[in-house]
């Protein structure tokens, strides 16, 4: 058992580094801090006094971000006495991220993915600010809505759940997937008002769908398929009404081993880099302002970017 209860944080990270290169996926670390109960209202980094000792206190908080950063999961810690806990992080098994798997591009997202195993609704993270999305686009006014790359309908559940007239709306779901929509349609078998087609988004021109109140897209944009800048054009000038609204969502995170870690993914890098993240949410944010939409960026493991027009609904 390592004991970092004195160390400063900038050493922790130092020697866990190492020890975790020395240990395989699906093993654990354990060293002991301070209690993080111990203390209320404090700041880590700020001295405590235990049995006459100075330690430095530090939350959970900070210890659930290390363990990402590290490639961690932080598992429950044990108790060592009042005043201390036995930290636990499990090293993930980074070769189990669905980034590595399925070749097949259609169904790279299907129902054998190990993407088909994340569910983002009840990541806290996601649903907090999809929520607060729906919120500020006042879902209950919006009728028809759009859903580009729908895969197998979670985006939808939360609509069902949130909005107070769901059976009024009208919701279409697009995708390349089979298996997802096969998915989506067994789900929502009930939900007359809902249809899902199997289309390219890049050719969505030709299902002449008319024009939407809302159009979301939520993880898909960055897809290396579609050409954003010019999807995100066509979109506004051919599919959303004068006064409709947009739901855009970037990821800011990868999936690996049952966990959402935090950080953009961009290939020929080892570490989470944003610029593509950036530039995508800078050119929406910015062409919609100019299309005379309320636009705002918010979101954590997701970026969302939320527009709704200044035209009156
Ligand atoms: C990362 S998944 C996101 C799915 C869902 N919105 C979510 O966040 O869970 C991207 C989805 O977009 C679909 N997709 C990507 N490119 C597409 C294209 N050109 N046409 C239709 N669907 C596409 C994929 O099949 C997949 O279901």
């Amino acid at each position: 058992m390592d004991t970092l209860h004195k160390k400063p944080m900038l050493k922790i990270i130092e020697i866990l580094q190492k020890k975790l290169l020395q240990t395989e996926p699906k093993e654990s670390v354990a060293f002991k801090v301070i209690n993080p109960d111990l203390a209320t209202s404090t700041y880590n980094g700020n001295s405590v006094i235990v049995n006459d000792e100075e330690i430095i206190y530090r939350g959970y908080k900070t210890w659930m971000d290390l363990a990402q950063l590290l490639y961690c999961k932080m598992l429950t810690p044990t108790i060592i006495d009042e005043n201390y806990i036995l930290m636990r992080y499990e090293k993930l098994n980074e070769d189990s991220s669905f980034h590595k798997t399925i070749t097949d591009k259609e169904e790279k997202y299907g129902t054998e993915s190990i993407f088909s195993q994340i569910y983002k609704n009840e990541e806290a993270a996601f649903i907090y600010y999809y929520r607060q999305a729906l919120k500020n686009v006042e879902i209950d006014k919006r009728v028809r809505i759009l859903n580009l790359g729908v895969n197998s309908g979670d985006e939808f559940e939360v609509i069902a759940e949130c909005a107070e007239n769901f059976e009024a709306l009208e919701l279409i779901g697009i995708d390349y997937c089979q298996s997802a929509l096969n998915a989506a349609k067994e789900k929502f078998k009930r939900s007359k008002n809902i249809t899902f087609y199997k289309h390219d988004i890049n050719k969505l021109n030709a299902l002449n769908l008319e024009k939407f109140d809302l159009i979301i897209s939520i993880g898909t944009l960055q897809s290396s398929n579609l050409e954003f800048n010019k999807l995100l054009m066509s979109l506004v000038q051919n599919q959303l009404k004068r006064n409709g609204a947009m739901i855009l969502a970037w990821p800011n995170c990868r999936w690996i081993d049952g966990e959402m870690i935090y950080g953009a993914r961009m290939k020929n890098y080892n570490f989470s880099e944003m610029s593509n993240l950036y530039k995508d949410v800078n050119f929406a944010k910015k062409y919609l302002q100019q299309k005379k939409f309320r636009v705002t960026v918010t979101g954590k493991d997701y970026i969302f970017v939320t527009a709704t027009s200044i035209v009156k609904i």
